[in-house]
């Protein structure tokens, strides 16, 4: 069994790119975020986040214009969490904490933030 290092150097090498690659998957991104905003958030919030999306006129409040956003991000996140109803705000702005990740609504949090310009 010469071979039998070589197969647990192998094996060890392989273990680390999967072990590496989980925890980048694990990461929230912009990416992630653009992703997920497309399938849950553009019918109300329109593809570039002006509120203008195809079920805004059918809303009694219109959908935030988030590329005008001020909110800072601990808040994005907690009203897209909890919804707006919860937040003192219309329940037009449904809650998403049980339907997306943490990983997923810190994403959206960050794909937001490249349709606003910075805050201070
Ligand atoms: C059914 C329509 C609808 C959908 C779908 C929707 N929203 Fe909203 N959203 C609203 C409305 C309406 C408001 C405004 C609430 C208010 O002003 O009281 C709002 C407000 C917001 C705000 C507040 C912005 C600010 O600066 O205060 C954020 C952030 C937001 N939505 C993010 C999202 C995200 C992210 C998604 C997708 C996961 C999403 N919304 C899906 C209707 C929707």
């Amino acid at each position: 069994m010469k071979s039998a290092p070589l197969f647990a150097c192998l094996a060890i090498y392989l273990a680390t790119c999967l072990a590496l690659s989980a925890q980048a998957a694990e990461q929230p991104s912009a990416k992630l975020g653009a992703g997920v905003f497309k399938a849950r958030c553009t019918t109300c919030h329109g593809s570039a986040g002006k509120g203008d999306g195809p079920a805004a006129r059918t809303l009694p409040v219109n959908p935030a214009n988030l590329t005008k956003s001020r909110a800072p991000n601990d808040y994005l996140k907690l009203l897209i969490t909890e919804g707006g109803d919860a937040m003192g705000r219309s329940a037009s702005m449904p809650p998403w904490g049980e339907v997306l990740t943490p990983l997923e609504i810190d994403s959206l949090v960050l794909h937001i933030n490249t349709l606003r310009p910075p805050l201070k």
